[in-house]
């Protein structure tokens, strides 16, 4: 079973960027913890990072066909991007949408997701656990 694992804008500043919402691990400490979540739940991964939309969605794409599912942390672009939700939509693999920090008890605008409209859920506010939440529930899917 092959995941695809997509971090969005800023999260390659992570152990720089507010360290009191995102913690002090950097980006690499994320892709380690990932890649350790993913061994330990048998699962095979590749993880990638862009900091522009297109970027975003040309992976998005390119999982069509060699992936069976996705988790992603859109970043800013989770509370506007439409053009995601729709590459998301278009290729329609089981996908779990996560975020660090919990989206919901932060500002207004973050509380609304447009991308996990078309996921099967979302995981925010558990740190870098989420990621393994959203491995384990994407093998449970899947
Ligand atoms: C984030 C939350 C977003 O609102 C923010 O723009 C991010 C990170 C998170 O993981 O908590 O860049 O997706």
């Amino acid at each position: 079973m092959k995941i695809l694992v997509i971090n969005g804008p800023n999260l390659n500043l992570l152990g720089t960027r507010e360290k009191g919402i995102y913690g002090d691990k950097d980006y690499e400490d994320l892709c380690d913890y990932i890649k350790e979540s993913a061994k330990e739940l048998n699962l095979e991964i590749e993880v990638v990072q862009s900091n522009y939309e297109g970027g975003i969605i040309d992976f998005i794409h390119n999982a069509y066909n060699n992936f069976n599912g996705i988790l992603i942390n859109p970043a800013a672009y989770t509370h506007y991007s439409i053009a995601i939700y729709d590459a998301l939509k278009g290729i329609n693999l089981p996908t779990v949408e996560v975020h660090i920090s919990n989206i919901h008890k932060r500002e207004e605008y973050r509380k609304k997701s447009v991308t996990a409209e078309a996921c099967v859920g979302q995981i925010s506010g558990f740190g870098f656990h989420g990621y393994k939440l959203g491995l384990q529930a994407l093998k449970e899917i899947i």
